[in-house]
């Protein structure tokens, strides 16, 4: 009886969750509706919640590299890849500041490098790629004028109900 009743309320919970998604789905496919129709326009996150994902990723993406945890390194290299393009897709300048040409060049440079280091499965290159993606972080926080938020070498993981070292 309980697992029916377990089944039951994750299917609910799936149910839910599939018509937000559609809903969701719905919402951006729509045009944008005549100025005023708020409720018709797709949904673009603000650049600070996509920093905030880029910040945890940028966590993560450390305490891989620091536990030769490739696959996941790789994976949040990608993630932060993603990130970083959705910031160029839909505000490839901020405040007169040309954010997708220094995501073009943190492509070319910083993410180049990444990717070598991972793939290479060699901390030591990997420990500089990711020096030099921090500092990309922070230089591109100063010419926004946003030199009081300093990125870092992260101390301890951003959770503790993920396991970083590689699976056995
Ligand atoms: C191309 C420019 C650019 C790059 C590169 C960049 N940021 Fe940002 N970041 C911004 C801007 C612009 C804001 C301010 C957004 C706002 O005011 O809504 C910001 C804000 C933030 C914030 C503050 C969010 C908050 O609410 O506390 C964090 C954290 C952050 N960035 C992390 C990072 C990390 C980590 C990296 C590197 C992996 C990074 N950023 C790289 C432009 C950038």
């Amino acid at each position: 009886m309980t697992g029916v009743r377990v089944l039951s309320r994750s299917a609910a919970i799936i149910a839910c969750l599939s018509t937000a998604m559609m809903l969701a789905l719905a919402a951006s496919a729509q045009p944008a509706g005549p100025s005023g129709n708020a409720a018709a326009e797709p949904f673009v996150p603000e650049i600070g919640e996509i920093m905030m994902f880029q910040q945890l990723r940028h966590g993560k993406l450390w305490f891989a590299g620091e536990s030769s945890n490739w696959p996941l390194a790789e994976y949040e290299v990608k993630e932060l890849r993603e990130g970083f393009e959705s910031v160029a897709k839909y505000y490839p300048t901020f405040n007169n500041v040309p954010l997708a040409q220094m995501i073009d060049a943190i492509r070319d440079s910083n993410f180049a490098e990444l990717d070598k280091a991972v793939a290479a499965h060699d901390r030591r290159q990997f420990t500089r790629a990711f020096d030099g993606l921090t500092q990309a972080c922070n230089a591109c926080h100063q010419a926004n004028e946003l030199a009081f938020i300093v990125i870092q070498r992260p101390s301890v993981p951003p959770f503790s109900n993920q396991a970083f070292a590689p699976r056995k």
